[in-house]
């Protein structure tokens, strides 16, 4: 019941000793009865609403107008007319689907274009891209890592890592968050136990906001022969004076990073992961992969789309700049009214910290009642007592917005503070 403290749970009938369907299963039973406790308690269902047309700084819900800061639109090219465009031609060209492994017939010329444009956009030597982020990183650290080695990630490491570190079968340390100290010495004594080991981090981290310390990173990887994973999901055209990155913030060499992992579906506005890096490494992986070699080609839909959107990141290279601004704003706005942003810095990821689950969920609530939507994070996303509310920024949301929703969130949270409002923290 994590998800839910405080709530109590209704019982259900009871558990057969021996379950026979899948839905006899503990773990199904436990949700329902999670679910059933948080309807019981007056809660509306804060997952799965559905979103009326594109979502970006504002949103439709229900047909009432949001303003919204639950999608990963940051530069506003999910729903830009040369992306859907785009999207549409290759539709008209290709059809829906790649229908078949590219290895097997699905390969189309949009397949080598998105590859090219990564690869070039990032100055590695090649990029693989597939159907889906978090299976490229479940997919590329179960396929290059097994029981002789081991993988070392950072302790918020998004559950695509931590899934990927788990089926791979290699032993699995978490490091305190972002700790050089940590990470070295843990490596000093592990390493030589290991065939090889994996460093995984987040250019930036997806709950907190904050930037991994990637040249102390490197230097370290270095320092004991490790490889390096670096996730963008959050950071590819939210950082660097362009937008290439974590890697361009940091003024890391490219070749000092192994697998620069990324999704196409937050800036670049379509559906699919890709991972960039040494070109015989990804050569490797187009014959080798198990999430690539099986699984069916990108749609040439999203093909399309990220090859757009990557476009229209390079034709404005002021929109990452603008984003970055935008969330300081908002940020500096939170901090003068007393909400806890936790780690958040130099991204568009900002959260407001409630501590328990029951005040991230009123807090949803009422913020909902105002007009702006934005999601409640609880356990397991993130650790058990951290709950709280994950604002994404875009840099299509406006002073305005930011403010309101800052008085908002901050007379909230004092309300909460003084008690006035009492729940089952
Ligand atoms: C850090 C991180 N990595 C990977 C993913 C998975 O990407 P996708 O949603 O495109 O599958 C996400 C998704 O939010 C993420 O935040």
């Amino acid at each position: 019941m994590a998800q839910w403290r405080g709530v109590e749970a209704r019982v259900l009938t009871t558990t057969p000793a021996h379950p026979t369907g899948a839905a006899d299963l503990p773990e199904v039973r436990e949700l329902a009865e999670r679910k059933a406790a948080m309807s019981d308690a007056g809660f509306t269902m804060p997952y799965f609403q559905v979103h009326d047309g594109v979502a970006g700084a504002t949103t439709h819900i229900g047909g009432r107008e949001f303003i919204n800061f639950s999608s990963y639109n940051y530069l506003g090219f999910a729903g830009d007319p040369a992306v859907n465009r785009a999207a549409m031609d290759a539709v008209l060209s290709y059809g829906t689907s790649a229908s078949a492994s590219r290895v097997a017939s699905g390969e189309r010329p949009l397949h080598a274009e998105l590859e090219h444009a990564l690869a070039d956009f990032l100055g590695c030597g090649g990029a693989l891209a597939t159907v889906s982020g978090h299976s490229i990183n479940v997919s590329l650290i179960g396929h290059l890592f097994g029981p002789e080695d081991l993988v070392v990630h950072d302790s918020l490491a998004h559950d695509s890592i931590i899934t990927g570190a788990r089926l791979s079968g290699a032993r699995r340390l978490a490091f305190p968050h972002s700790d050089l100290t940590a990470l070295d010495a843990l490596l000093a004594v592990e390493r030589p136990k290991a065939r090889r080991v994996l460093i995984a981090v987040e250019g930036v981290y997806s709950m907190d906001g904050d930037l991994a310390p990637l040249p102390g990173i490197v230097a370290i990887k270095k320092r004991h022969g490790a490889m390096l994973l670096v996730d963008e999901a959050h950071s590819l055209g939210v950082l660097g004076a362009t937008g290439a990155g974590a890697g361009e913030h940091f003024g890391v060499e490219r070749g000092d990073v192994d697998l620069w992992m990324g999704t196409l579906s937050k800036t670049l506005a379509s559906c699919g992961g890709y991972v960039a890096g040494d070109a015989a490494l990804i050569d490797y992986l187009k014959f080798t992969m198990p999430g690539f070699v099986y699984s069916v080609g990108l749609s040439p839909a999203n093909a399309a789309a990220a090859i757009a959107a990557l476009h229209l990141l390079q034709s404005k290279p002021d929109l990452p700049r603008r984003l970055r601004e935008r969330a300081d704003f908002f940020r500096e706005n939170c901090r003068m009214k007393g909400v806890d942003i936790g780690l958040s810095a130099g991204s568009a990821v900002v959260p407001c910290i409630t501590g328990s689950s029951i005040r991230a969920l009123r807090l949803a609530q009422t913020l909902g009642a105002e007009g702006v939507n934005v999601q409640p994070i609880f356990y397991p996303a993130v650790e058990e007592g951290r709950a709280r509310l994950r604002f994404f920024i875009t840099a299509a949301h406006t002073e305005e917005q930011l403010s309101r929703t800052a008085v908002l969130l901050g007379r909230e949270v004092a309300l909460f503070n003084e008690h006035r409002v009492e729940v089952g923290s």
